[in-house]
């Protein structure tokens, strides 16, 4: 038997201010699509915006459904249309953001378990790191690089 540790590793920015030009547009984006979310049922808001290698910026947010399990995260929405339409583009960076129209507050949100799996098996599939950038309305943002920040012991086949 062998006991096993392992370390996750993130940055702190306490403001966009802080971000590099590319990744604070992108933060940017993120927060500005997040209000235009359909989430009439949870009032939760959520935006992402992905950016390409090849520069091209997809965003998205989530979309609520009154059955509710046929609603999607913005992440999944942003990620799938990406893969469907920039099927040979890398994934560089992908920034979210979430708010409630409930409580106004800018803690920075993370992605949800499934979202997380769907991030990892296109970082699998590229054979390149995810930036991942996580962050509310306004404040701080999270940064990783890499999905195994957010997701060890990921699902894989092989
Ligand atoms: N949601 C996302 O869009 N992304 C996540 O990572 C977590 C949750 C959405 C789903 C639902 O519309 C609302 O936020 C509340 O869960």
């Amino acid at each position: 038997m062998q006991n096993k540790k392992i370390e996750i590793n993130y940055c702190i920015y306490l403001s966009s201010e802080e971000l590099t030009e590319e990744d604070k547009k992108l933060v940017l984006q993120a927060r500005a699509i997040s209000l235009k979310a359909y989430a009439p049922y949870s009032q939760f808001r959520v935006g992402t915006a992905i950016l390409l290698s090849s520069n091209k910026v997809i965003v998205a947010n989530n979309q609520e459904n009154a059955s509710y399990p046929e609603g999607l995260c913005a992440e999944r929405i942003a990620l799938f249309y990406a893969s469907a339409n920039y099927p040979n583009k890398k994934i560089k960076t992908i920034a979210i953001a979430g708010n409630s129209e409930l409580q106004i507050t800018d803690n920075p949100i993370t992605p949800c378990g499934a979202c997380r799996q769907v991030i990892a098996e296109y970082e699998i599939k590229q054979k390149e790191k995810i930036k991942i950038l996580m962050t509310g309305i306004s404040g701080k943002i999270i940064a990783v690089k890499g999905i195994d920040n957010l997701l060890p012991f990921c699902f894989k086949m092989k």
